[in-house]
């Protein structure tokens, strides 16, 4: 880290210079965006599973290949301590981006998933036994299930849920017989992928306290389109992808407190996580590098610079703005259709732009493959929360989701291509 940041400042784009929030600006600087499904212009409305690319992130993704490509921390020369300073670069922006935490307390994962699989498996099984609980809700992705469940099977501890009502919000009036004193840690989503709800993490986060819990926040959907403050919200754990925000696939981030970190084993064993290792003995490095073992994704890395500089151009106040109103606008649309029935909160202040939906007549996987003929990518299937949607009374809702790039005429599209369906299939 003896250089000057190279990665960060890689073709830092036009962006910059760019002042005010125009999504039609913003789709210039996305190359797929002017990409043709068949004889359609593509209509990208699958953001909640991963968000396209601007130029700035491409650009920097093969200017580090083609100019700065090394192993970090390793090396002595010129290109290592770029790559190294450029790589170290890229924690330091995203930490400030979640509220100014220390880049000690930024590990470097593969994805959010991977980051709950640290947490589930290095504190998780040393500080959760048989007889403890560990308290979920019902809204909650695979991601942040899944583990759980596994350290419950191996360990006997129980698992408990904060319900959702009618409307898909956090029904919080038991909570107290569901955060209980036995309760080790409180583990849940910042904002659901399948009903846009925002949760009202820094409530739940006392409540989870004062009972001694540790508290854990699945950014993945929440730290792309809003402001987060992982200080403010008082999480002990905060984990999110950078593919869901204009950046790479295979980098993502686990946020831990520094003391818990401390007292937490090594997940994975080898290089780079080590201070000294003899033939008999091995110890473990300091925050962060304990928690890397191996060569990182330092390419994903250093192309998440441009994103974070993206995101930070635009302002995260605006893109929730922005992304309020397409989703009002959604909801207002969708609703005029026969047939539709949308799922998640009305009230725009609590949800965010994942908007699922029903047809009455039309499977959702039908719905998805018609619209894609027309150029509108939507998702449709249980979005991998299985369990939130058998518990909507369903198999599969179909998804629209919103980012920057996305305008009302892309719902307007949306909206005409699902009337067609609907004459499609024989109802007209
Ligand atoms: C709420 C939520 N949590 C976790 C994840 C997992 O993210 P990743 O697949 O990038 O690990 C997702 C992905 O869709 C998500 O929506």
């Amino acid at each position: 880290m003896k250089s000057e940041n190279t990665g960060g400042t890689i073709l830092r784009e036009k962006r910059e210079a760019t002042a005010g929030f125009d999504p039609e600006a913003i789709m210039a600087d996305f190359p797929i965006l002017t990409r043709k499904i068949g004889s359609n212009k593509l209509v990208y409305l699958d953001n909640a599973a991963t968000t396209q690319k601007p130029t700035s992130v491409i650009e920097a993704l093969n200017s580090y290949y083609r100019v700065m490509n090394a192993n970090v921390h390793r090396g002595l020369h010129t290109l290592a301590e770029e790559s190294t300073a450029a790589f170290e670069e890229a924690r330091r922006k995203t930490a400030l981006f979640i509220g100014g935490v220390k880049s000690e307390e930024l590990i470097i994962t593969r994805n959010a998933t991977e980051s709950i699989n640290i947490v589930a498996a290095s504190w998780g099984r040393k500080n959760i036994r048989r007889g403890d609980r560990i308290v979920l809700t019902e809204m909650e992705h695979h991601a942040n299930l899944v583990p759980w469940i596994a350290l419950s099977k191996e360990t006997g501890a129980e698992l408990a849920y904060i319900p959702i009502d009618s409307q898909g919000v956090l029904d919080l009036e038991n909570i107290d017989s569901i955060i209980t004193d036995n309760t080790k840690i409180v583990s849940l989503t910042q904002m659901s992928n399948v009903l846009g709800t925002i949760n009202p993490v820094e409530e739940i986060g006392r409540i989870a306290h004062a009972a001694g819990a540790v508290f854990l926040v699945d950014g993945a959907q929440s730290a792309p389109h809003m402001p987060v403050n992982v200080k403010a919200m008082d999480a002990d754990f905060y984990v999110f992808s950078a593919h869901k925000m204009l950046g790479p696939t295979g980098i993502g981030f686990l946020y831990g407190r520094e003391n818990i970190l401390n007292s937490m084993e090594p997940f994975l064993y080898g290089g780079e996580m080590i201070r000294e290792v003899r033939y008999d003995y091995a110890d473990w490095n300091i925050l962060p590098w304990k928690f890397e073992a191996g060569t990182p994704n330092i390419a994903g890395a250093i192309g998440f610079s441009p994103a974070l500089d993206y995101l930070n151009s635009l302002g995260m106040e605006s893109i929730r703005d922005h992304e309020k109103k397409l989703t009002a606008y959604a909801i207002e649309r969708l609703s005029e259709i026969k047939g539709i029935m949308i799922y998640g909160p009305k009230d725009i202040e609590s949800r965010g732009g994942a908007v699922s939906f029903t047809h009455g007549e039309i499977h959702p996987h039908d719905l998805a493959t018609f619209l894609d003929s027309r150029g509108i990518a939507i998702r449709a299937g249980h979005h991998c929360a299985q369990p939130l949607v058998k518990k909507l009374g369903l198999n599969a809702t179909a998804r629209a989701s919103f980012y920057i790039y996305n305008t009302n005429s892309d719902i307007d599209d949306l909206a005409a291509g699902l009337a067609e369906a609907w004459r499609y299939f024989g109802h007209g």
